[in-house]
């Protein structure tokens, strides 16, 4: 593979702060990816939707999914394999900011989405009456406190659906920016069918906190930052105790280790053994020691595969998680066209099993529409929705014709 760097992207990575752990090396910051392979025989399919999509969900069943749609939450008919939007459901005005609906998330026991929105909120969706379309699925809206900040993006949800822990990505100035995990403890539904919850706390973490995810076991919940801290290029993965995370979060901190330039996005595998992140602008996908992570942190890093430019999400795909597919977002292609004109946006395609034993593990990428952002699977495993951000799109991708 031939590595042309232009004379900004040396620099940029002759600045970077450059570590080495184990016998994997910490990515530098990169900005364009080298090209990929076109993986042109996956068969896609994409439908334009009236809103930039954001997070994305299946319900319970193969044949609904959720996705925000700025101001509301559209709902996807999904019994063949290209989806239709069958429904919006408008979001609770005053408790969406003007970039809109952000993450999204199905309770274990599917009942209820969960939805974020650049704001103190987090709104609770019922699932069986989404479906129908019915105006009355918003069930529920916890609001939070300013100090924790009003930039929701990303909702991860406790084992027994207990507790939400929302990422804010900003923070707010009682934080001095730094952005913040912040937690709710759910109620039971009232007797009308609505749910309320209680305002436990936060946790304040590093620069943009946007990625979470709980561990299988439910005991540790990982979150990205962008920047340790405003001095660095290198961002971090916080590795944080569940159990105090419920009832004291400010204490609830294990560790941070680094985790490349601009981490955006969290998966644990099945497992619990191997934890990846996207590494955005180091254009790289990391895989770290789950045990390691908390007991040997030098030695976490496994594996570092490149990726496509300005990876946000990830998710796994084919039997026993053999696949990882990354969204290729080249989100800065608008901001500086003279830097970022030439790469393509896809889904970078990871042979999971190289890229643990350090072997060419990238097949290629599949083509998108603009900023490809975040992911969901089907319960049965044979689609992957991604949203278009960039381009207004839905794309199906058939799991069965990946490589
Ligand atoms: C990849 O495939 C897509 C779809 O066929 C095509 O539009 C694009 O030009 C191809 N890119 C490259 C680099 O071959
Ligand atoms: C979301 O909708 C609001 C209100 O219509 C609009 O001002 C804003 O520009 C939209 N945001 C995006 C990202 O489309
Ligand atoms: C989804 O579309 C299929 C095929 O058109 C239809 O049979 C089914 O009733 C639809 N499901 C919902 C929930 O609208
Ligand atoms: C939600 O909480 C925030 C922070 O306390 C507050 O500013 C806002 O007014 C509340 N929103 C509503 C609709 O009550
Ligand atoms: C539903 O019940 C809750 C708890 O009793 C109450 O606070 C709320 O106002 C009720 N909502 C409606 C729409 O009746
Ligand atoms: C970051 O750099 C500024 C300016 O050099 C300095 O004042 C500040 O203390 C630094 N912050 C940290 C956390 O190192
Ligand atoms: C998947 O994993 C299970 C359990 O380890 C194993 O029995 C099965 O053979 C694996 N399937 C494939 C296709 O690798
Ligand atoms: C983009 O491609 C054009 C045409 O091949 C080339 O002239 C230009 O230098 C490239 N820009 C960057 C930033 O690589």
């Amino acid at each position: 593979m031939i590595f042309n760097l232009s004379v900004g992207q040396l620099l940029v990575g002759a600045l970077a702060w450059i570590g080495t752990v184990g016998a994997v090396t910490i990515p530098s910051c990169q900005t364009v990816a080298p090209p990929e392979k076109n993986l042109t025989s996956v068969r896609t399919a994409e439908i334009t939707v009236p809103a930039p999509p954001f997070g994305v969900v299946y319900a319970q069943q193969n044949d609904i999914a959720f996705v925000t749609l700025n101001t509301s939450l559209g709902v996807l008919n999904t019994s063949a394999f290209t989806p239709s939007l069958i429904h919006e459901i408008p979001l609770p005005a005053s408790y969406v900011s003007v970039s809109g609906g952000t993450g999204s998330a199905l309770t274990h026991n599917g009942l209820y989405v969960l939805v974020t929105a650049s704001s103190t909120a987090l709104i609770v969706v019922d699932a069986a009456k989404a479906a129908t379309g019915s105006p009355e699925a918003i069930v529920g809206v916890l609001n939070g406190t300013a100090a924790a900040g009003d930039s929701a993006i990303e909702v991860t949800i406790s084992g027994h659906d207990k507790y939400a822990f929302v990422s804010q990505e900003y923070g707010s100035p009682q934080t001095s920016g730094r952005g913040t995990i912040e937690v709710f403890k759910l109620q039971r539904p009232a007797t009308n069918g609505t749910i309320s919850g209680t305002y436990v706390g936060y946790l304040v973490l590093g620069d943009a906190v946007v990625g979470t995810a709980l561990s299988p076991d439910g005991r540790i919940l990982y979150a990205t930052s962008e920047l340790a801290s405003s001095n660095t290029t290198q961002g971090t993965l916080s590795i944080i105790d569940v159990e105090k995370l419920k009832t004291d979060p400010s204490k609830a901190l294990i560790s941070n280790v680094a985790a490349g330039c601009g981490p955006v996005r969290v998966l644990v595998s099945r497992d619990n053994q191997v934890v990846w992140v996207t590494a955005r602008e180091s254009n790289a996908l990391l895989a770290f020691d789950a045990s390691k992570l908390v007991s040997d942190q030098n030695a976490a890093l496994l594996a570092s595969v490149q990726v496509g430019t300005s990876p946000v999400g990830l998710i796994f795909a084919g039997v026993n998680e053999s696949r990882i597919l990354t969204a290729n977002s080249n989100r800065f292609a608008s901001l500086d066209p003279s830097l970022y004109g030439n790469a393509t946006t896809g889904l970078s395609v990871i042979e999971v099993d190289a890229a643990i034993r350090g072997e060419q593990a990238n097949l290629g990428q599949i083509p998108t529409g603009l900023f490809p952002r975040e992911f969901a699977i089907s319960p049965n495993g044979k689609t992957i929705l991604v949203t278009d951000y960039g381009s207004s799109m839905i794309q199906a991708v058939d799991v069965s014709t990946l490589p």
